[in-house]
């Protein structure tokens, strides 16, 4: 394929991930954006929180009973928007799902290594929530702009500029809204667009099954039909231009801007202008730098990052998905690609756009597009894949653990099982497990982000490996990366103990942060070094 083909289909794609805290509306959204781009047509055909799930992953027992998604998967869809040309038309678009339960999980914070951008969907109500925060932070790292999306405006809520110092004070994040929402929170009417001036309104379908219809109105006709909620938008989107805080591209890319739309995902408001500024704004993807330091361009032959490995998923699949970002080149199903950490072949013959339960065959993919690998047992987060020339991108990252647990098996006869699955966890990236000599590998350690984590890897031993096993927590509550000299001294110490991760690092884990204080203070010349959220 041509460079330029292959450019052609890097400028029409969007990928992105929605953060939020739980109840946001999430799910909500996500099936409102299935409906713009005509994937469903209908929402909530099943109405409430039911129907909803069927549209996220839902693997595993636990994760059945209570109702959330553990793991992540990619949906894509193509959407015109309407002010495009034939040249352009359509857009494709991957929406990389987060986890939605309120514990993280390392998870998620690889999934945000494979967007480009992400929307922080906030309630209007509550506005910004600790999930909300955490995942902004991982984005604000990394460098990934962040569209503000608050939701439920159709439902009581702060104003407009209550929201907008919210989120400068606290994140010191500038919102500039692109529209003004005409009605309060709870009396949501249409929108104000700052930039044509123009009204939107929208109306209301039977149970926000279908696309609300808009009818577009100069603001003549808005005042006429809108009275004072009209005027009081005009006024705000003045005060907006007058604070400066309309939309700027190079802000918005550099993270300093977030531009701002006010939604009902469960009316249907909104979610056009959502996907448009999506299209207009979000980055479309580029090229990644090599461990060597050179840049693999989008338009090189094929290279991918593994983002994810998920096994155990739903009976009916009972297998190990892989899942890739592609960062450059053409993927073809069937072609063989190299596995940099191993240098062995790896054939992509099952390569598959999953969703939910929903799977189907992928042929053809380019960069920003995620495929997932049907049993790719010797791929884990942070690999690459390519066709020559070789390239090799940085690894993921591990990420800070504040939650450590001993995993014992309790089934008589089963160690080697247990061993077996323990290693196999390790690999996937569920948990970084830790050892070190005084504890053998009858009972290894886990390190976690989330306690989640650790109830997955029980339910896997379970369900994959017929191995019982129990969770001890551990005393402990924070870790530092330290090195061999610094080591015995350590492990001297009361309330710290030393251990070495699989993949080398040596990590020392203290019972709270007054002992970790105390230690620094005590042994200036010890090596102490915070773990960081990514290795970017
Ligand atoms: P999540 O994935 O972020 O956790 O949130 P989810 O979409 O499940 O939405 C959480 C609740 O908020 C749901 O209500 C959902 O209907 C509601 N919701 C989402 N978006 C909007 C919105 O724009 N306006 C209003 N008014 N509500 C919204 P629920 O009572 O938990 O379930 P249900 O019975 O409504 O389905």
């Amino acid at each position: 394929m041509s460079s330029e083909a292959i450019n052609r289909e890097v400028k029409r794609r969007r990928t992105f991930a929605i953060i939020s805290h739980p109840d946001a509306g999430k799910s909500t959204m996500t099936e409102a954006l299935a409906l713009h781009a005509h994937m469903i047509s209908e929402a909530g055909a099943v109405h409430g929180k039911g129907g909803r799930r069927s549209t996220v992953s839902d693997w595993m027992e636990m994760e059945k009973a209570r109702g959330i998604s553990v793991t992540s998967t990619a949906l894509q869809f193509s959407y015109t928007p309407g002010t495009a040309d034939d040249s352009d038309a359509p857009f494709v678009i991957n929406l990389v799902d987060t986890p939605g339960h309120s514990d993280f999980s390392e998870d998620t914070y690889r999934v945000l290594t494979a967007v480009d951008a992400a929307v922080m969907l906030i309630d209007a109500a509550k506005g910004l929530e600790p999930q909300t925060l955490k995942l902004f932070q991982v984005c604000r790292h990394r460098g990934i702009p962040v569209i503000t999306v608050v939701n439920k405006w159709d439902r009581p809520g702060q104003t407009p500029l209550e929201l907008i110092d919210e989120i400068n004070e606290r994140i010191g994040l500038i919102p500039t809204p692109l529209y003004v929402p005409v009605g309060i929170a709870g009396d949501y009417r249409g929108l104000l667009d700052r930039r044509t001036g123009r009204y939107i309104h929208f109306e209301r379908t039977a149970g926000g099954a279908k696309i609300a219809p808009e009818i577009l109105m100069d603001a003549d006709e808005a005042a006429q039909r809108e009275g004072d909620a009209w005027t009081a938008a005009r006024e705000e989107s003045d005060l907006l231009a007058e604070l400066g805080q309309d939309h700027d591209q190079e802000m918005f890319l550099a993270g300093q801007t977030s531009p701002m739309i006010f939604t009902s995902a469960m009316l249907n408001f909104g979610v056009r202008q959502l996907l448009d500024a999506l299209v207009e704004f979000a980055p479309p993807p580029h090229g990644r730098t090599t461990v060597d330091g050179t840049d693999r361009e989008v338009t090189d032959p094929f290279s991918a990052v593994v983002f994810k490995v998920q096994a155990g998923m739903d009976s009916s699949h009972r297998d190990r998905l892989a899942y890739m970002r592609i960062v450059s080149g053409e993927f073809e199903r069937g072609m063989v690609v190299t596995h940099a950490q191993t240098g062995k072949p790896f054939a992509t013959k099952y390569a598959q756009a999953v969703f939910g339960r929903d799977r189907s065959t992928v042929d053809k993919a380019y960069p920003g597009d995620v495929v997932g690998l049907v049993n790719a047992i010797a791929l884990a987060p942070g690999d690459t894949l390519f066709i020559d020339p070789r390239a090799q991108f940085p690894p993921i990252g591990s990420f800070a653990p504040e939650h450590f647990s001993a995993l014992r098996v309790t089934t008589a006869d089963k160690y080697k099982q247990f061993r077996k699955a323990v290693d196999q966890m390790d690999a996937e990236g569920v948990v970084q497990v830790l050892r070190n000599d005084l504890r053998g590998d009858a009972s290894p350690v886990m390190a976690a982000v989330g306690p989640m984590q650790f109830e997955v890897v029980t339910a896997r031993m379970k369900a994959e490996f017929n191995v019982d096993t129990v969770v001890e927590p551990l005393g402990y509550a924070m870790a530092r990366r330290t090195d061999e000299s610094s080591a015995p001294e350590l492990d001297r110490q009361r309330g710290v103990e030393v251990f070495t991760r699989s993949d080398g690092a040596i990590l020392a884990l203290f019972s709270d942060k007054w002992r970790l204080q105390y230690i620094e203070r005590e042994h200036p010349d010890l090596l102490l070094e915070p773990l960081v959220a990514a290795a970017d």
